[in-house]
C-alpha cells in the first residue's frame, strides 16, 4: 500500500491526507527532533537557531490543527514515515560523532534536509489550497512556507561559519 490510503479519490481528499501527514511530521519535529537538536548542539548561534525554530514549529503544529479542524472537523494526524526516517538517521549520525564541531556540522546538514522536505511539502499544500479555493488556508500555509525558508537560510548562513571551524582532517 502506498503512502496515501486507497480511499483518496480527489484533490480535496489528497489535500486532507497530506495535511494529516504534515501535522504528524511537525509534531515529530516539535516533540522529538528539535528538542534533541537543541540539546546536542554546541555552537550558541546554532542552538539559538534551533530554539527559534522550535517555537515556530509549535506554531506550525497549531496552524495545521486549525486548518484540519476547519476542513474536516478534527485535527487527526497520520504517520509521516519520511520525517521519522530523517530524525532517526540524524540521531544515529550524531550518536557516532564524538567531536562537538563535527556534531554541529551533522546537525546543520540534518536541519537543512528536514527544512527542504518541509519547503517542498508546504509549497505543494499551498498550491493545492489555492486550486481548491481555500484562500485562508493558502495564506496560512504560505506564511509557514516563508518561515521554513528562513530557517533553512539561517542554517545555511551558520554553516558557512561552523563548517569552517570544524576539524577538516
Ligand atoms: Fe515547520
Amino acid at each position: 500500500m502506498g503512502v496515501f490510503t486507497p480511499d483518496v479519490n480527489n484533490l480535496r481528499e489528497l489535500y486532507i491526507a497530506k495535511l494529516e501527514h504534515t501535522l504528524n511530521s511537525e509534531r515529530q519535529i516539535a516533540d522529538k527532533g528539535l528538542p534533541a537538536m537543541i540539546e546536542k548542539s554546541t555552537n550558541p548561534q546554532l542552538q539559538q537557531a534551533f530554539r527559534k525554530h522550535f517555537e515556530e514549529t509549535r506554531e506550525h503544529v497549531s496552524r495545521l490543527e486549525q486548518i484540519l479542524s476547519s476542513n474536516k472537523g478534527e485535527a487527526s494526524d497520520s504517520k509521516c514515515k519520511i520525517t521519522a526516517a530523517m530524525i532517526s538517521a540524524a540521531e544515529s549520525e550524531i550518536g557516532d560523532a564524538a567531536n562537538e564541531g563535527i556534531r554541529d556540522v551533522i546537525l546543520i546538514a540534518a536541519g537543512n534536509g528536514i527544512e527542504h522536505h518541509e519547503i517542498a511539502t508546504y509549497g505543494t499544500l499551498r498550491t493545492w489550497a489555492q486550486i481548491l479555493g481555500e484562500k485562508q488556508d493558502a495564506a496560512i500555509l504560505e506564511k509557514t512556507l516563508g518561515e521554513e525558508r528562513n530557517a533553512d537560510e539561517l542554517l545555511t548562513r551558520l554553516s558557512q561559519q561552523i563548517n569552517v571551524e570544524a576539524p577538516v582532517a
